[in-house]
């Protein structure tokens, strides 16, 4: 299985953080945001990893992580996207690279507390789909939330007024190869962004989604309020020391 960062985007509603840089080069705690979702990866033993950014910090990409040492990678893939267009569209760049593989992608603004080996593992034994993680929250409405019955997804909505559940969709997805044509027949929502969520509806119509529910916190990180509370959940309970999610990055020096 191959692992997907997505870490473009304009970051718009973190201005003026994100003014003169890229979301998920901000410090969450101790690391740069874009080190959690590289290690959620890493931590389910997918080490083949693309990221995928744009915009005028995409170099900034390459100096911090280089071949990912600091999470004993030998190396990591990038590519660039031109402009945004939201989560579908920046994972279609990914294609080329997956190969027709399974993949699991992270977003760059979502931070887990333990770790997707149980749900890589029911993904692994299912023949191709999508396999999606929720999580119980106070605030379904900000999310990609599932409508359930008797257990099973039978829609997702995308920031929906009236919340069918109290889940979200959280930004780890598991996909076999044929998200690349689901993508495809995605149209720009009102946000003017290809969703995710749209793609998920399309492997719900073809019976091919199962779920399962977080164990831990999870929290993304791309509002003001999320971005504060991601660095207080990974100081207090440590993402970093928590059994499971190996150990913390060693610092890297200019001298090195
Ligand atoms: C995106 C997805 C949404 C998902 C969320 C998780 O929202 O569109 O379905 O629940 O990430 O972080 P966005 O951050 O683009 O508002």
């Amino acid at each position: 299985m191959k692992g997907v960062v997505l870490a473009g985007g304009k970051g718009s509603r973190l201005y003026p953080l994100t003014r003169v840089t890229n979301k998920h080069l901000l410090p969450v705690y101790d690391r740069p945001m874009i080190f959690y979702p590289i290690q959620t990866l890493v931590d389910a033993g997918i080490k083949d990893i693309i990221i995928v950014t744009g915009g005028q910090n995409a170099g900034d990409f390459l100096r911090l992580l280089s071949n990912g040492k600091d999470f004993d990678l030998h190396r990591i893939h990038y590519t660039y996207q031109e402009g945004e267009g939201g989560i579908a569209a920046a994972l279609r760049l990914a294609e080329p690279f997956v190969e027709g593989e399974k993949i699991c992608v992270v977003l760059g603004d979502n931070i887990i507390e333990k770790n997707i080996l149980e749900a890589k593992d029911l993904f692994e034994k299912q023949t191709g789909g999508a396999h999606l993680i929720l999580k119980e929250v106070g605030d379904p409405e900000r999310f990609g939330c599932p409508e359930l019955d008797g257990g099973r997804i039978v829609r997702i909505e995308e920031k929906p007024k009236q919340p069918k559940s109290r889940f979200a969709v959280t930004g780890i997805y598991f996909y076999d190869s044929t998200v690349f044509e689901k993508i495809g027949r995605t149209k720009p929502s009102w946000r003017n962004e290809l969703e995710i969520t749209d793609v998920n509806n399309f492997y719900l119509e073809e019976k091919g989604l199962t779920h399962s529910v977080l164990d831990g916190w999870w929290t993304d990180a791309g509002t003001f309020e999320s971005l504060l509370r991601a660095a207080n959940l990974a100081s207090q309970t440590g993402a970093n020391k928590m059994p499971g999610r190996g150990s913390p990055p060693r610092p890297v020096l200019d001298t090195e």
